[in-house]
C-alpha cells in the first residue's frame, strides 16, 4: 500500500536525490496502485505497481529479473510461501525484547512483513528486492538493503532479521541502515550465529531427517550445504556467522552495542552515535 505522504521520506536508491517526481495513474481513495516516480538527478524511473514501488535501478534489473523469477520458484518448489510458526515464535520474542516505543520502524529484508503485524504503536516499512505474499496494508518497497530509497535520518529503528547472511555487501546495508537512522535511533539484529541453539537444532534435524525420510531430507540437506558454499543471492546464505564475527560487523560504523541476547538466535540492540559518519563509502 502506498500513499503520497510517503514520497516525502523517499530518495534516491541510486544517487540519493529527492524529492522524486511522482506520477499517479490510477488510486483508490488515498492509495497509489499505479504510478511511476522519477529521479531528477540521475534521470531513474521507478515503477509504482499494485501498490508497491519497485525501486531497482538499471544497472542492477536485469540481474534482479532473473533472480526474483528463481526466487519465486524456489518458494514454491521448497513450499514456503508462509512464514512457519517457530520463525513467527522467533520474531514475537526478539521484536518483544527491543522494548519499542512509537517512531518510525523499517524492516530490511522484511520477508512478508510479518513484524508489522506484532507492533502496534509503531509506523511499520518493509523493504525486500523479492516480492512474494507480502502482508499489506504496510508500506513495502522491492529495493536493496544496500540501496536504501530512503532519505538521511527517518527512522527511529532499523531491524534485520535473518538478512545479514543472506545480502551480498552486509557492510553497506549497515551503513545504508545507519544513514537512515536518526542519531540516538536503534539497529535492531536478530541473527542465527553458529553457537546458537536454534544453529544447531537445523543441522540436527537434517540428520534426524535424513534417518527418517532419507531421499527427501538428502536433497535437503544438499541444498542447505550448496546454500552454504554457493553464493545465491536471497535464497541461500552467502556467509555464516559466530558471536564475534556478527559483533565485528559493527566495529567500523557509528553504532554502540545496547544489548546482547543469545537466544534461539543471537539478538543485538546497537544505538547510532553521533560521529564522522562511516568511514566505508556506499
Ligand atoms: C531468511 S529471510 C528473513 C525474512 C524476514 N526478515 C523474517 O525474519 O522472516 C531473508 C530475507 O532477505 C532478503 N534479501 C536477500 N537479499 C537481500 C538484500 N540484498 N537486501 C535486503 N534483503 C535481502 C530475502 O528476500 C529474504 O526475504
Ligand atoms: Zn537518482
Amino acid at each position: 500500500m502506498m500513499k503520497k505522504e510517503l514520497n516525502n521520506m523517499l530518495a534516491c536508491p541510486k544517487c540519493k536525490n529527492y524529492p522524486l517526481e511522482l506520477k499517479i495513474f490510477d488510486r483508490k481513495n488515498t492509495e497509489i496502485i499505479n504510478g511511476e516516480l522519477k529521479c531528477t538527478g540521475c534521470s531513474s524511473v521507478y515503477p509504482i505497481i499494485d501498490g508497491v514501488p519497485r525501486m531497482i535501478f538499471q544497472e542492477l534489473s536485469d540481474e534482479w529479473k532473473i533472480l526474483q523469477d528463481e526466487y519465486i520458484d524456489w518458494i514454491r518448489k521448497s513450499g514456503k510461501e508462509r512464514i512457519s510458526r517457530h520463525t513467527q515464535a522467533i520474531l514475537k520474542d526478539f521484536v518483544k525484547s527491543l522494548n519499542i516505543d512509537g517512531g518510525k520502524l523499517l524492516d530490511i529484508g522484511s520477508g512478508d512483513n510479518f513484524v508489522g503485524t506484532i507492533l502496534s504503536n509503531t509506523e511499520y516499512y518493509g523493504v525486500d528486492p523479492y516480492i512474494r505474499n507480502q502482508i499489506h496494508p504496510y508500506p513495502f518497497i522491492v529495493a536493496y538493503g544496500e540501496y536504501l530509497p530512503f532519505r538521511d535520518e527517518v527512522f527511529d529503528y532499523v531491524i534485520i532479521r535473518a538478512t545479514l547472511d543472506h545480502v551480498e555487501d552486509a557492510a553497506k546495508v549497515i551503513s545504508e541502515a545507519n544513514r537512515v537512522l536518526k542519531t540516538d535511533g536503534f539497529l535492531c539484529i536478530s541473527q542465527s550465529v553458529q553457537e546458537c541453539e536454534g544453529f544447531k537444532k537445523k543441522a540436527k534435524n537434517l540428520f534426524y531427517m535424513f534417518y527418517e525420510d532419507g531421499i527427501n531430507a538428502f536433497t535437503e540437506l544438499a541444498e542447505h550445504l550448496k546454500g552454504l558454499l554457493v553464493k545465491s543471492k536471497g535464497k541461500g546464505h552467502i556467509r555464516e556467522y559466530t558471536k564475534e564475527t556478527l559483533l565485528s560487523e559493527f566495529n567500523s560504523h557509528n553504532f554502540e552495542v545496547i544489548d546482547v541476547l543469545v537466544r534461539e538466535e543471537m539478538y543485538l540492540k546497537l544505538r547510532k552515535v553521533r560521529g564522522r559518519g562511516n568511514e566505508r563509502k556506499i
